[in-house]
């Protein structure tokens, strides 16, 4: 699977639903998660995403994101169209420790 990590935190800029053959995307207030069951692995939103946000789940900087992935896409609705994206995302784009900071 693909899995969605912390630079998506408030630049959510929805690229990769526009991309995804099979709507695995599942949307929180200041994120979206991949739903770890639901993706085919197609790697077509990888490079969508302008903070670089999503990586396949062999990259080690995938570890600490998965379990979030897969808990959030069965609480979240699903999001099969791209909206728009927070007005100050590119602020966001570049910081660091937005977990912490910005998780909702
Ligand atoms: Fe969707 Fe493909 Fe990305 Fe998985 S890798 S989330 S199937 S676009
Ligand atoms: Fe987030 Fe990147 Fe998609 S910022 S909403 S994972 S295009």
């Amino acid at each position: 699977t693909y899995v969605v990590t912390e630079a998506c935190i408030k630049c959510k800029y929805m690229d990769c639903v526009e991309v995804c053959p099979v709507d695995c995307f599942y949307e929180g207030e200041n994120m979206l998660v991949i739903h770890p069951d639901e993706c085919i692995d197609c790697g077509v939103c990888e490079p969508e995403c302008p903070p670089e946000a999503i990586l396949p789940d062999s990259d080690p900087a995938a570890d600490d994101w998965l379990e979030l992935n897969k808990q959030y896409s069965d609480a979240w609705p699903n999001i099969n169209r791209k909206g728009e994206a927070p007005a100050d995302a590119d602020e966001y784009k570049d910081v660091e420790g937005k977990y912490a900071k910005y998780f909702s």
